[in-house]
């Protein structure tokens, strides 16, 4: 086994799912601070400092004789969805600890430093919103919105975060720690079947679909399935299956769009009961951010006439909304430098790198994954394209770090906060 593949080994066991498969490692979980616990002990072990910042960003910094200035970080997460795979998130900061064996083992001078970065809540899995540590670091979240957000058990982000050891009244912006970053690229598995279909180990990401969350809430009667006939019944669930029905075949019509529902609930959830209220999670995405408006626009006629027609009411609240990145050219250019034959490919899914667009030059790498799958148990990377991984990011980070400046091109100005 080699190094990348060991490390991924080592977490096996740390949020095992029996019940779903796969793992299931939420943010400021007991999960997600064992395997904190991991990559500290795994940073010291290499020598290097660790600190978390105040949003709770794990920093793990190596500052090689000669280096100095804003580091070159990558690094990822390790949170995961629920009943996830294990090399969402790990893949890359496992490859960010490799990385730095190899650059060490190799001996080269380097200007600047390399840092890990290790991003809390990646998913939104407790709290709703995606990548809330880089959402709170570059200032895409207001540190209000996201300590008010509640996790399944109502226990506030503020709470948690207060219980993990960080102080929420400390969060918010970082310019400081935006400024340590002179570049980011983060490695991460390839979650679709882009570098099956080449025949190729690792690419370079060319861009994130712009993407978003909203949740609906629908409320109907809930009553006895033996009394009450079938003219009388206000059934918020039947209104949602319409809702779900029409919200895929809108995204079915739409060329490059993706919708999805992947979790509902409904209250008071009997199987002789109708339901008194449903909610359920609209995920929509789309290359052109005025066409992801347009489908959610969409989306809520869709959800006002299934409920009317229903007798039921509905509400649609948006979680979070991410436009859609073009990853910094200047920085692409380099990395196609370093690693000439890896071929570029778009991805549908959220990253923290996509969320730093906006405050510094980022770029990413992916790594095959034979399965083609992700979010779900069956997401695989082998061995040997793990450690092809680990090998390409370590190049792309010694050269950015031998670099007397770093050709950030397309540096966006820092996101609205919500
Ligand atoms: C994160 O993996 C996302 O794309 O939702
Ligand atoms: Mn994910
Ligand atoms: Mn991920």
């Amino acid at each position: 086994m080699t190094g990348v593949a060991k490390m991924i080994d080592e977490i096996s066991s740390i949020g095992r799912d029996l019940t779903r498969g796969g793992f299931s490692r939420a943010g400021y979980s007991t999960a997600d601070r064992e395997l904190r616990d991991w990559f500290t002990a795994h940073a010291n072990q290499r020598g290097l400092d660790v600190e978390r910042d105040r949003n709770g960003v794990l920093w793990a910094s190596w500052n090689p004789a000669g280096a100095a200035g804003p580091a070159i970080v990558t690094g990822s997460h390790l949170d995961s969805v629920p009943g996830g795979g294990g090399y969402d998130g790990p893949l890359g900061v496992a490859s960010a600890l490799a990385a730095i064996d190899i650059l060490r083992e190799d001996g080269r001078r380097l200007q600047r430093p390399i840092a890990i970065a290790v991003f809390p809540e990646e998913e939104g899995s407790r709290f709703g919103v995606a990548c809330l540590g880089s959402r709170l670091l570059s200032g895409a979240i207001s540190p209000e919105r996201a300590l008010a957000l509640t996790d399944d058990e109502g226990d506030s982000f503020a709470d948690v975060a207060r219980r993990d050891g960080l102080d929420p009244a400390s969060m918010g912006p970082d310019a400081a720690g935006l400024a340590r970053i002179a570049a980011f690229v983060e490695l991460h598995v390839e979650q679709g079947r882009g570098l099956i279909d080449l025949g190729e180990p690792v690419a370079i990401a060319s861009s994130i679909l712009g993407h978003g969350r909203w949740r609906v809430t629908v409320d109907g009667q809930g009553n006895h399935a033996g009394t009450t006939l079938m003219a009388d019944r206000r059934d918020p669930l039947v209104a949602a299956a319409r809702m779900v029905v029409e919200i895929r075949d809108l995204a079915r019509r739409t060329d490059g769009a993706r919708a999805t529902v992947g979790r509902l609930e409904p209250v008071p959830g009997g199987t002789n009961v109708i339901a008194s209220q449903v909610r359920f999670w609209i995920d929509i995405r789309h290359p052109d951010d005025v066409v992801t408006a347009s489908l959610v626009s969409q989306a809520r006629d869709i959800i006002a006439r299934a409920a009317q027609g229903e007798g039921c009411a509905a509400d649609v609240r948006e979680e979070s909304l991410s436009p859609t990145v073009d990853f910094d050219l200047g920085l692409r250019d380099a990395l196609r430098r370093s690693l000439p034959n890896a071929p570029e490919l778009g991805t549908g899914a959220g990253h923290d790198a996509g969320v730093l667009a906006s405050s510094a030059p980022t770029a990413m790498l992916f790594v095959r994954n034979p399965t083609g799958i992700s979010h779900s148990p069956e997401e695989l990377v082998e061995d040997a394209d793990a450690e092809i991984g680990a090998v390409a990011l370590a190049t792309v980070l010694g050269e950015l770090a031998s670099a007397q400046s770093i050709e950030g091109t397309t540096h966006a100005q820092p996101m609205m906060a919500k």
